[in-house]
């Protein structure tokens, strides 16, 4: 079905680093190489190089990250809307954040403890922009 598209845009929240979904796309990465591919994922965690380099280098191999475009987009945590088996594996996080000493702690453990009492949201329809901007230039760029 995706043969007849020019670009594929796939998006999948993040699991313990993992872009959930993302199985689909490297399965049949072979089949998508003549597309533009942009990849995204949402995630609780702020965004800085350092954790996009560390997404993109779980996901994908070295040559898969020559074609395709990665973007991270920040999500939001509800602890109380999460199914139960979520909710164990991220009551297992808690735990591990709990046990370091507070000096220890980053802003990011920080953040992420008190979104556990407190829902955050950082989804905004705008953040797609960047993604709506990268693929309009391809466009416009195209031979
Ligand atoms: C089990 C579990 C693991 C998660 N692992 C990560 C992670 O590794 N990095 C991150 O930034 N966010 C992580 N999150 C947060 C989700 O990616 C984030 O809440 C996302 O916005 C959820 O989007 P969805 O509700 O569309 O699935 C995790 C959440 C759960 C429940």
């Amino acid at each position: 079905m995706l043969k007849k598209y020019d670009t594929i845009i796939y998006g999948g929240s993040l699991h313990a680093v993992g872009i959930i979904g993302i199985k689909f796309i490297k399965k049949n990465f072979a089949k998508l190489m003549d597309k533009r591919l942009v990849v995204f994922a949402t995630g609780a965690s702020p965004a800085s190089d350092e954790v996009i380099k560390e997404i993109v280098a779980r996901n994908f191999t070295p040559e898969q990250q020559k074609h395709l475009k990665f973007f991270y987009l920040r999500g939001g945590f509800n602890y109380n809307k999460l199914p139960l088996f979520d909710k164990v594996l991220m009551t297992l996080l808690k735990w591990k954040l709990k046990t370091k000493k507070k000096e220890e702690l980053t802003p990011d453990d920080i953040g992420m403890l008190e979104a556990y009492d407190k829902p955050v949201d950082f989804t905004r329809k705008s953040n797609i922009e960047e993604i709506v901007a990268y693929v309009n230039s391809c466009h416009y760029n195209a031979p």
